[in-house]
């Protein structure tokens, strides 16, 4: 036993709450905690005591208790902060709470000790209650208090550290790059800080380490990684905040297979340490191009099918205007077939033409599959297929029968389903489909939410074209090495130039991008003077990049996992807000700290600013 202070009354802690169990019944311990709640049965009080581990009951008697205890007792309330020193006692089987880990014991109290009263919280911390985030962010540290809360946040302890371990495990060196740097491309908005020494100069917090861990393989460290804060000012959303944290990692003498490799096993040592599950190797691949043209988009949630069906050589020849429009402009016409659909009714589908339509779409043609008709049906009653008069379509009337069973046997129809079209140039059918894809996966009840569904999507293309700016611009980053397959494409057509770049995508989120950089210096001009980048400004950002280029720069690539978004797929969460202790709103704002706020003016004077915006409220 160690001396009574203020701090121990009763001597050191023995156990959390939520550990014990029958085995100690009979012991004695010390615990301490928040009072979760309590219930007075007139003679006999109930406490539920609560730490990181859990909770357990605490049994304060009128007849059995000290008289000075139990009248302390009487005082708690919740989120008192407390100590006990107790006796474990097995409940009786009447008793017993099967609902609880310690729901087989108790513990009976002979020595209380108050350290802090508490107010009442704004907000329950029992966990199944809907709050509001703004003030659950306002007091964040009551919010953490919540089991659930408490269980994200240990997690994330969890994965970092399995992360750590994997990486040192294969000879990955964890080295630290500058917060107070240049900007760096990653193509959002940077948090800049204004220098005192060098009035009017700014440093840029780093929107990632790129160029850093580009350097240290220059170096020769040959295998790096680090888990790093990164800050990016840009639109927010449930899986964006402004500082986030990258599992940042860079190789040499690697090429797009090594580094894949090494994550895809990362991955799975994470999940096998962390929750006990055994992913399957290899997670599948997919190209850009594949994933665009099947899921619409390329970060597709492989956990449902509902795949996209090009049907465009089907009507080429059509008396249909709409889609013989299209196919004649090169366009693309593509198809969802949904299972069941055709019980949905008429303002059901006009709710998905809207949805189509909100994503560029000019229209949606739709059509429901009539029993005896579909893909194994063959020719229909009429001898050229089922008769479109008859069909419950928005298009079908325009079709001859022969078309229409021709569409059923490229859809796989059967009878019953309801089939989606649109028709448009490539990129608005892949917005529009993709996106219904999801809305009915959604509807159907079609997602199997304990899957973890890894893709990785390869062949990302080099660029993009820029129509604001009118210049091409880089899709992955300006770092990033075109394909050599491609490389003769570079001035001829930099749109079909693909790049070695890939994301590694967990059920419909995009979980990190990488790529296999560009290690030549003149590579690296050439691209940039692709994306506009002239040698000036070239020289002026990246200059010293460039110059390392010269000094024996080994072929080398990565990737950057976001920290955030993985441990919120493995905590099943919705926002990575829900995984990060201190977290901002949608609106960039610490609700707690209420940062961002004004300065002084004697701050602002040292560092030559004068501020020409109103001040935040005035507008
Ligand atoms: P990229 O910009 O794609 O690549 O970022 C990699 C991963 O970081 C996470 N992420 C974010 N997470 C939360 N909030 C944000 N605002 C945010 N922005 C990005 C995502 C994303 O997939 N340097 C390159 C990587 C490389 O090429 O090695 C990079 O930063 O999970
Ligand atoms: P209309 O001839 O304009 O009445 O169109 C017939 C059907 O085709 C309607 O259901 C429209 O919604 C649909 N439609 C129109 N344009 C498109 C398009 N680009 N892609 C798919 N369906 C379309």
């Amino acid at each position: 036993m160690t001396r009574a202070t203020t701090n121990q009354p009763f001597g050191r802690r023995t156990h959390y709450c939520g550990t014990l169990r029958v085995e100690h019944d009979g012991q004695e311990v010390v615990l301490a905690g928040w009072v979760a709640r309590t219930r007075d049965h007139g003679g006999l009080l109930f406490v539920d005591l609560r730490d990181r581990s859990g909770r357990v009951q605490l049994v304060f008697s009128a007849d059995q208790t000290a008289a000075g205890v139990y009248d302390l007792a009487k005082q708690l309330k919740s989120e008192y902060v407390i100590t006990v020193r107790g006796r474990v006692r097995r409940r009786d089987p009447a008793m017993v709470n099967p609902n609880l880990p310690t729901g087989e014991i108790e513990v009976w109290p002979e020595a209380l000790h108050i350290y802090n009263p508490s107010k009442t919280p704004p907000f329950s911390l029992e966990d199944d209650v809907d709050l509001d985030e703004s003030v659950r962010l306002r007091y964040r540290y009551l919010d953490l208090r919540r089991p659930s809360m408490q269980e994200a946040i240990m997690l994330r302890h969890r994965v970092t550290k399995a992360v750590r371990d994997f990486y040192d495990s294969r000879g990955y060196i964890e080295i630290e790059t500058p917060f107070l740097t240049r900007s760096t491309p990653e193509g959002a908005r940077d948090y800049l800080v204004p220098s005192r020494l060098y009035p009017g100069s700014f440093y840029a917090l780093p929107q990632s380490p790129q160029l850093f861990k580009q350097l240290l393989m220059v170096s020769g460290f040959d295998k790096y990684f680090q888990i790093v804060r990164c800050f990016r000012d840009e639109d927010l959303r449930a899986d964006r905040q402004p500082e986030f944290t990258q599992i940042d990692v860079e190789r040499s003498f690697v090429d797009v297979d090594d580094i894949i490799q090494d994550t895809e096993d990362m991955l799975v040592h994470v999940y096998r340490q962390v929750l006990g599950v055994e992913l399957p190797q290899p997670f599948p691949r997919l190209t850009y191009r594949e994933a665009m043209e099947r899921y619409g988009t390329d970060k597709p949630d492989l956990r449902y099918g509902l795949e996209l069906v090009t049907v465009t050589d089907l009507f080429t020849q059509t008396e249909f205007k709409v889609f013989r429009s299209v196919a004649d402009a090169g366009g693309r016409i593509a198809g969802l077939r949904v299972p069941g659909g055709g019980k949905f009714s008429r303002k059901e589908i006009d709710d998905l033409t809207q949805e189509a339509t909100s994503r560029g779409a000019r229209g949606l043609a739709w059509l429901i599959v009539p029993e005896g008709a579909g893909a194994g049906a063959g020719a229909g009653a009429a001898g050229g297929g089922p008769d479109p008069a008859s069909m419950r379509s928005s298009f079908a009337r325009f079709l001859t029968p022969a078309e229409i069973t021709a569409l059923l046997e490229r859809m796989e129809a059967e009878p019953g389903d309801l089939l989606l079209f649109v028709a448009d140039q490539p990129p608005v059918v892949a917005a529009a489909l993709g996106y219904l894809r999801t809305v009915l996966a959604e509807r159907l009840g079609l997602i199997d939410e304990s899957r973890d569904a890894f893709v990785w999507i390869t062949e990302f293309p080099m660029f993009e074209w820029d129509e604001e700016a009118g210049r091409w611009a880089a899709v992955h980053h300006p770092f990033t090495s075109p394909m050599d397959e491609d490389l003769h494409l570079l001035d001829t057509d930099p749109g079909a130039v693909r790049a070695k770049a890939y994301d590694i995508v967990l059920n419909g989120v995009e979980l990190g991008s990488g790529s296999i950089r560009i290690h030549r210096r003149d590579v690296q001009e050439r691209i940039f003077a692709m994306l506009s980048i002239d040698r000036e400004e070239a020289q002026r950002r990246f200059g010293f990049l460039l110059e390392a280029f010269e000094y024996g720069t080994p072929p080398h690539g990565g990737i950057a996992p976001g920290l955030d978004r993985l441990v919120m797929m493995m905590a099943r969460r919705a926002s990575i807000r829900d995984v990060i202790a201190f977290p901002k709103t949608n609106r960039a704002q610490d609700l707690m700290t209420g940062a961002p706020a004004e300065v002084d003016s004697r701050q602002l004077a040292e560092l030559h600013i004068a501020v020409a915006a109103p001040k935040p409220g005035a507008r």
